[in-house]
């Protein structure tokens, strides 16, 4: 942890998933890269309906919490 020393041992962990998949023990998903189009989206906060992709829930998690997370944006490079 980059934080003061000791810090991590004082807060109290929770879980970063409080929905998705909970019957697995780990969620992994795949992508073949030829298979994304232009652009693809992907959740990173883990609240979207429609995880892995962004379905804009985090701006509702964001102002709930305080939190700062977004989505990562795959675009394809134009040849
Ligand atoms: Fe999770 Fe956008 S909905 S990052």
């Amino acid at each position: 942890c980059p934080l003061a020393k000791g810090h991590c041992s004082k807060v109290k962990r929770k879980v970063v998933n409080p929905d998705i998949q909970k019957e697995n023990a780990k969620v992994v998903d795949s992508f073949d890269v030829e298979d994304i189009g232009e652009k693809a989206v992907f959740c990173r906060c883990w609240r979207s309906k429609k995880f892995p992709y962004c379905d804009g829930a985090h701006g509702a998690h964001n102002k709930e919490t305080g939190d700062n997370v977004g989505p990562i944006c795959i675009l394809r490079k134009n040849k």
